[in-house]
């Protein structure tokens, strides 16, 4: 963390930094070309750790890995070869598989790379699951399920079209992140994650985020400082047609700060569950300072919000520390904090 932190300072105006070399002691995956002690896929790169605590990292070069990954040892960090670290739109790093619960058996099964341990780190790799729009086979499709605390994400691209992410317990930290998909892209139950400077993109109308807690306070999402916008990958013209969550359970918490939110995003803001389970009882679904159409007074505009929806008149209690804990920076790369 420390050498990471090095090489992320800079003053004034900041110079490009590259990752295309593996830092020393490091594990590398190599898709084509694969050399002598290198591992051509990420899932045997994995395997062949040692099975304790120590600190591992794992470097990728270039190319598309198609497989599935699954973590089950904590205390590793996984990157992705790259011209600039501080930018998803530089990643040539690619894990992607097509697979959904209903072909598996199960959302997490369907996930391309489940985590299932804590203290992980991800720089610079996009994550796909490439199922999309539901058909007779199946529905959800994960890029990833994060089942951990202390879990890292930077400069990570995620796609997928529903339930695209699912930040399911202990805490998280994605920074400077993408986020694609249509349906329930953002989901969890018992996890507070905080999204810093994100761009979170629809592909396709439905809710963006969809928190489900057992009880009160027990998971909150903060999307701070992100834009939320209409993937290029979109097909239709998603004006109106896109909700900042809605409630999985009504305890749900999610808080967009400062966040600028494109025309897609409909005038109420907020969705009920549905028609018959509303679930809207005792969320907490909160914005503070959202910029974009609300200051034009078109559609979005903060007159029009669900009942069941709050502005907020500041940003107190939604810091990082509030969602993560006081030790956040004990573990979280303050490079992508910025
Ligand atoms: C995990 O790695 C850190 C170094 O980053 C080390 O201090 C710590 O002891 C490791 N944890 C375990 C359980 O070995
Ligand atoms: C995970 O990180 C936390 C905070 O840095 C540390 O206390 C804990 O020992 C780590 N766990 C492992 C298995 O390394
Ligand atoms: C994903 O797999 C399904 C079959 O389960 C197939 O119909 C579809 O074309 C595949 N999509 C992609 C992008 O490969
Ligand atoms: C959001 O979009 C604006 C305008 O394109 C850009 O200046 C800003 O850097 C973006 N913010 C993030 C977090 O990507
Ligand atoms: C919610 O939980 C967080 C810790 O996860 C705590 O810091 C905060 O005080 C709690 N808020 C309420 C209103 O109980
Ligand atoms: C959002 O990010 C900015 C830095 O980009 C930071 O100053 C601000 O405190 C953050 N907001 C919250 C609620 O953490």
């Amino acid at each position: 963390m420390l050498l990471l932190s090095l090489l992320l300072f800079c003053v004034g105006t900041c110079a490009i930094t590259r990752r295309t070399v593996p830092p020393s002691g490091a594990v590398i995956v190599r898709g084509s070309g694969t050399q002598a002690a290198e591992f051509g896929t990420l899932s045997a790169a994995v395997a062949s750790l040692p099975a304790d605590g120590s600190a591992q990292v794992i470097f990728v070069y270039p190319g598309t890995y198609v497989e599935q990954v699954h973590l089950t040892r904590a205390n590793l960090t996984i990157m992705g070869f790259t011209q600039n670290v501080q930018s998803y739109t530089d990643n040539v790093v690619r894990l992607s598989f097509n697979l959904s619960q209903g072909e598996i058996g199960g959302g997490d099964l369907s996930a391309t790379l489940r985590i299932d341990t804590n203290n992980v780190s991800l720089y610079n790799i996009d994550v796909l699951n490439t199922f999309g729009p539901h058909t007779a086979t199946g529905a959800q499709a994960l890029a990833v399920a994060g089942y951990g605390t202390n879990l890292g994400f930077y400069a990570v691209g995620f796609y997928g079209y529903q339930d695209t992410l699912r930040a399911e317990k202990g805490v998280q930290f994605y920074g400077l992140c993408y986020i694609e998909g249509a349906v329930d892209y953002i989901f969890g139950q018992h996890g507070h994650g905080f999204f810093h400077r994100n761009t979170i993109a629809s592909v396709d109308a439905g809710a963006i985020t969809a928190d489900g807690p057992d009880t009160a306070n027990e998971s909150l999402f903060v999307i701070n400082e992100s834009n939320i916008t209409t993937s290029p990958a979109a097909t239709t013209d998603l004006t109106g047609l896109v909700f900042l969550g809605r409630p999985w359970s009504a305890q749900a918490q999610v808080a967009y700060i400062s966040c600028n939110l494109g025309a897609l995003i409909n005038p109420a803001g907020w969705e009920p569950w549905s028609a018959s389970m509303p679930n809207t009882d005792g969320v907490l679904f909160a914005e503070y300072a959202s910029t974009g159409l609300k200051i034009r007074k078109g559609p979005g505009a903060v007159g029009e919000r669900a009942p069941f929806s709050t502005q907020l008149t500041s940003a107190a209690g939604y810091g990082i520390a509030d969602v993560l804990g006081a030790n956040w920076m004990t573990w979280v790369d303050t490079g992508y904090y910025t």
